[in-house]
């Protein structure tokens, strides 16, 4: 009897401790990919950052960049009086000022293109090997500028998703280059870029790749401006150019005293779900707060970009990565809200979060702050409508241009090729055999198809 009893006793055990052990699975996994808005707060404390690994954030060297553009990559010189606070008349439309217009309307938008610089001139410049050791994979483009012209070398998509992203970055290089006032002042060069969220997703760390955002540890990699800023959308979804989702914003929004004093989010809870989870927790106690997840089969509590303007309090959240849906929520004349980011977007040196210019409000990533920073801008009417101010003033109307945009394309070539003359050196006809390359403007005569595995 006794000798029957141990096993069958040991059998229940482990039944119970695999049925213990499934349910544990799948409550983390229901908590990491369920969209579901009502999942315990307690499986939330327990989900691991799921898709994001984000304990951490990212801790701006430079904070207050408006302030500080103390080494900026080109020789202008910027008058003291030139600040922010001290607007120069700028068309924000213009794609052809030169350095020193550059320099004097947008001080401390070229931090990362000097950073990068620095980073690599203190380890003896870029060379041609260093290029060809980056692996090629899909979200990937290699490119020559040549004589001032753009060339495709190679080009990786896994799909439709990929091949705009790539095609968005190519348009808007392009445009730099055939609007730069001085286009014989621009080095012949290679390049390799990436439009995957992450770097980690497509390289090791030590390589010199252009990507569209970074960690703070990640030193080697060089900023670009995202494609959205050329155009955005899909099929179903028309976004358009920045600079005209913007224009609408201007014609269409409420003035500040009409807009709901509320906390507006929207989103998809799966691609950042402890961030974007304790959101919701946080947010679901207070009259203040409109935080809602996105259904996207039915349309459940979508909101349009553009009506997220209608509220004065617009939070923003990291995704998988970066998102790319911060400057269209810094498109409003509204307060965002932002917990401490991780990953750094070229146009991240200019989010002041105190002071006179203060541009969004900071809050911690457990949200534990965000009803005390909510309750003061309630209280503070004259501070949130000044922190709106100042981010139309610094982003919509200012870094987040057009004439912006060129400046800092062309000054993330300067500050590349500076960091690589001997790319440069040895560049030879893109269009030759060896290189195998075709003209920009061929390349988008290509169908679909060519275009995602271009020379594979
Ligand atoms: C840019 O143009 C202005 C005149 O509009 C001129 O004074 C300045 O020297 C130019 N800068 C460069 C670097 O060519």
């Amino acid at each position: 009897m006794g000798r029957l009893m141990k096993p069958n006793a040991f059998h229940i055990a482990i039944v119970a401790l695999a049925a213990v052990l499934g349910v544990t699975v799948w409550s983390l996994w229901l908590g990491v990919n369920s969209d579901r808005d009502n999942i315990h707060p307690i499986l939330n404390q327990l989900i691991p950052a799921g898709h994001c690994a984000c304990q951490t954030s990212t801790i701006f060297k430079c904070d207050n960049c408006l302030q500080c553009p103390a080494h900026l990559p080109l020789q202008g010189t910027v008058s003291s009086s030139s600040g922010p606070l001290t607007r120069p008349y700028i068309d924000p439309l213009e794609y052809s000022y030169n350095e020193t217009h550059c320099t004097t309307y947008f001080p401390g938008l070229f931090e990362d293109p000097t950073r990068a610089q620095s980073f690599w001139t203190a380890r003896h410049g870029i060379k041609r090997v260093d290029i060809d050791n980056i692996k090629m994979v899909d979200g990937m483009a290699r490119v020559a500028v040549y004589q001032g012209r753009l060339y495709v070398l190679k080009a990786l998509a896994k799909g439709e998703d990929h091949r705009r992203k790539i095609l968005g970055i190519l348009a808007s290089i392009h445009r730099a280059l055939i609007s730069a006032p001085q286009l014989a002042a621009i080095p012949d060069t290679e390049i390799i870029f990436s439009v995957e969220d992450k770097l980690e997703d497509v390289a090791g760390p030590d390589h010199p790749l252009w990507v569209l955002a970074r960690k703070a540890t990640e030193e080697s990699v060089w900023l670009m401006p995202d494609f959205g800023f050329w155009s955005w959308g899909h099929i179903d979804n028309r976004i358009g150019p920045y600079d005209e989702v913007v224009k609408y914003v201007e014609e269409h929004e409420l003035p500040w005293d009409e807009k709901e004093d509320k906390l507006v989010w929207r989103g998809k809870l799966s691609f950042a779900p402890k961030l974007r989870r304790t959101l919701l927790e946080v947010a679901r106690n207070y009259a203040w707060g409109d935080v809602k997840e996105i259904e996207w089969k039915s349309k459940a509590n979508y909101l349009s970009m553009d009506k997220h303007c209608d509220y004065r309090f617009i939070a923003h959240v990291e995704g998988r990565s970066y998102s790319a849906s911060l400057k269209y929520r810094q498109a409003c004349r509204s307060v965002v809200v932002i917990h401490k980011l991780q990953y750094i977007q070229h146009h991240h040196y200019l989010l002041a979060s105190s002071g006179p210019q203060q541009n969004f409000v900071q809050v911690e990533r457990d949200w534990t702050d965000l009803p005390h920073k909510i309750q003061e801008l309630l209280d503070d009417p004259i501070k949130a409508r000044m922190i709106a101010d100042n981010n139309v003033n610094v982003f919509r109307e200012r870094y987040l241009t057009p004439a912006a945009d060129a400046c800092y394309w062309r000054a993330l070539l300067q500050g590349w090729t500076t960091a690589s003359p001997e790319v440069t050196e040895t560049m030879s006809d893109p269009t030759n055999v060896a290189n195998k390359g075709i003209r920009y403007e061929s390349f988008l005569l290509l169908d679909s198809s060519s275009m995602m595995r271009f020379r594979a």
